[in-house]
């Protein structure tokens, strides 16, 4: 039986990249332009720090929860051994933990920018480096399988 955080950290993996591939190209069309960054411009990214943190919170749930975490008691660190259960309980969390990190650092460096390109620049940078995490340690065979 899968854990039953399983399927809205599922659902929530596409609104998560979803919204943070907007608020990347948001960013990138900002810097290029060099607009204003608008209310419109913070709400996008705002949106998408926030959904990756409860992506988060529900991922920690899950870890806890899913048959795969007992698997550390029965193997110890033999887990490494074995691919898919590295890629799942060592490999996908710690990295995106650092995405989410990363993405957070860039949220809070664009508040201390002064101007509307600084500000664009440290969100593309941030959000940009977070998605690359994000997307290389998906489970894309067990996600779409
Ligand atoms: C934005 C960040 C994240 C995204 C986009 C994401 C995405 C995904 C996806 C697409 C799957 C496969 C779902 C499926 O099989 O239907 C998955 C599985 C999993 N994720 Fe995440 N995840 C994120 C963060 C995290 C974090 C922070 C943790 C733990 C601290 C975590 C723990 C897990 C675990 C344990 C599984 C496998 C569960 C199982 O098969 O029983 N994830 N994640």
């Amino acid at each position: 039986m899968d854990s039953k955080f399983l399927p809205l950290h599922s659902i929530l993996a596409y609104v998560a990249l979803g919204v943070l591939l907007i608020a990347v190209i948001n960013a990138i069309i900002g810097v290029t332009s060099k607009s204003l960054f608008k209310p419109k411009d913070r709400s996008i990214s705002l949106v998408a720090l926030i959904i990756c943190h409860v992506q988060l919170v529900v991922g920690l749930l899950l870890y806890f929860d899913s048959p795969k975490f007992e698997q550390w008691s029965l193997l110890g660190m033999k887990i490494m051994k074995n691919s898919e259960l590295r890629q799942l309980l060592v490999e996908h969390p710690v990295t995106n933990i650092i995405a989410i990190v990363l993405i957070t650092i860039g949220w809070s460096k664009h508040k201390r920018e002064e101007s509307n390109n600084g500000k664009f620049k440290k969100i593309a940078l941030f959000y940009l480096l977070g998605l690359v995490l994000l997307l290389a340690m998906i489970p894309y065979k067990q996600w779409l399988g």
